[in-house]
């Protein structure tokens, strides 16, 4: 709790329409760099000491509280959409009467906690707080109305606002933090005489003026940690503002960029010293890059861990799977769930692993398919090997051990397993275990039928 003697709960509003994404999906669960708007903004309110988060649902029925059904918050559905001073009243009787409320908006995603915490403090014990911002273009906003001597006097929405209103460019960013108590005693005094017909959440700033309060007002850290999502083109940009963000904290940590505008990270990345990442490349989920891993363009990894001195080359994809240190993977790999290597290995290009266990400094270089198999060390994987592991029914393993040379073009039919050492001639058809340090070769004896003629079309006549 960022107060001593302060208790804080926290409401996130989250029951409009969102009428301007033209969408079936509840506005909050549009996806911003691979989570939901509003498990961004959860992320944000979460480690503020908060007694508990309420998030206020409405608009697309229990679909919301389904889908984030782990978020640690609790739900409170809002019947009827009738206005940001409703929907936090809609939340008030879960809220202790002595607590301090942080009223975020579901659809204003980049929000972060440092502000928050900041809007929190300014508040205090039993004072109030807005975050506000000035804007070049403050259409659509409700205006900040301050007096003579600066001090906030009301909030006046966009569509009640006279010309000298209208020209004021502090905007209310609607997230405050106020005092339960008497946020509850002014919800219930708020009247709908406006020009939307609406509760306005706002008209308790003039109610806690009239009654001597202070009202203090923080600015965010970024001005798009404010703006909210309306519509596709909004998600677009905020989208890109998350991804200027990401890049930039990256770049300060250490890690080189070829391009920050082409990077994204949807999700929690990691990465040591002295990492290179080119243009093109997605980092999703939970990712980690030991010191010096370079990662090439157009690459695509998702929950994957990177050894140090590991070089992943143009458009490859990596999901699910541990790589380990010195390694080289790809151009164009495309490695699968369940896949871990170990040092030094090296998967070439149009190769495909699952479920693969490699060890230490075996290659796999080129145009293979090696899925539900264990690969021991130094083994070397000839062009287009494959690994028949599904039979319709079942999935089989194949047991490769220590320092095979499997030849060009093989198949292995699984269950099998190659003794360690075992050489395998190309074009072959394993069906059966290997001996190890023998060569091995299932191979059609190549013939030549001397003074064979090639059919010839006859003239036609
Ligand atoms: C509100 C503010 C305005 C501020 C702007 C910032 C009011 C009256 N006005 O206006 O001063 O500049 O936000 O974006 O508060 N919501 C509900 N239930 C409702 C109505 C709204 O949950 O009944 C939620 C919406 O889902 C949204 C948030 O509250 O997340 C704001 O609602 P919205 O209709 O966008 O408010 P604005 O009219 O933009
Ligand atoms: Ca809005």
């Amino acid at each position: 709790m960022g107060h001593p003697g302060m208790a804080l709960s926290i409401v996130i509003l989250a029951a409009g329409q969102g009428t301007r994404m033209r969408s079936d999906l509840p506005k909050v669960l549009h996806p911003l760099a691979g989570r939901t708007l509003l498990e961004h903004v959860v992320a944000a309110a979460r480690n503020l000491g908060g007694r508990a988060i309420h998030v206020v649902y409405g608009h697309g029925g229990r679909l919301v509280p389904e889908r984030l059904a782990s978020l640690p918050v609790t739900w409170v559905e809002q019947g009827e959409q009738l206005g940001t001073g409703h929907a936090v009243a809609q939340a008030l009787p879960h809220v202790p009467d002595e607590d301090t409320v942080l009223v975020l908006y579901g659809d204003v995603p980049l929000i972060t906690e440092a502000t928050l915490a900041r809007l929190v403090a300014a508040a205090g014990a039993g004072g109030m707080a807005l975050l506000t911002v000035e804007l070049p273009d403050p259409t659509g906003y409700g205006r900040i109305v301050r007096g003579p001597d600066g001090a906030v006097r009301r909030i006046v929405e966009e569509k009640d606002a006279d010309p000298a209103g209208r020209a004021v460019r502090e905007v209310n960013t609607g997230i405050l933090a106020a005092p339960a108590r008497h946020l509850t005693r002014w919800l219930d005094a708020l009247d709908r005489d406006n020009a939307q017909g609406e509760f306005y959440l706002t008209d308790v700033i003039a109610m806690a003026v009239a009654e001597g309060m202070a009202v203090r007002t923080v600015e965010p850290g970024g001005v798009e940690e404010v703006l909210g999502v309306n519509d596709c083109i909004q998600l677009a940009e905020r989208e890109r503002d998350y991804r200027r963000r990401e890049a930039r904290r990256l770049m300060r940590e250490g890690v080189t960029l070829l391009d920050p505008e082409r990077l994204d990270v949807r999700g929690s990345l990691q990465a040591g010293r002295d990492v290179v990442i080119d243009v093109g490349v997605i980092l999703e989920g939970e990712v980690e890059l030991g010191d010096r891993v370079r990662i090439g363009p157009y690459t695509v990894i998702r929950n994957a861990r990177i050894g140090a001195d590991t070089e992943i080359l143009s458009h490859t994809r990596i999901e699910d799977a541990v790589i380990g240190e010195g390694c080289r993977v790809g151009p164009f790999a495309r490695v699968r769930p369940g896949t871990e290597l170990a040092a030094g290995v090296h998967l070439g290009n149009f190769v495909e692993l699952k479920n693969a266990r490699v060890a230490g400094g075996s290659k796999i270089n080129h145009l293979s398919y090696v899925g539900d198999t264990t690969v021991g060390s130094r083994v070397n994987i000839g062009a287009g090997t494959i690994t028949c592991n599904y039979d319709g029914a079942d999935k089989h393993r194949t047991v490769i051990e220590d320092d095979v040379f499997v030849g060009s073009d093989t198949q292995f039919v699984a269950p099998v397993r190659i003794g360690a050492g075992a050489t395998i001639g190309a074009g072959s058809t394993i069906t059966r275990d290997v001996p190890a340090g023998e060569l091995t070769l299932s191979r059609a004896p190549q013939q030549t039928r001397p003074g064979w003629k090639r059919p010839v079309k006859k003239p036609k006549g």
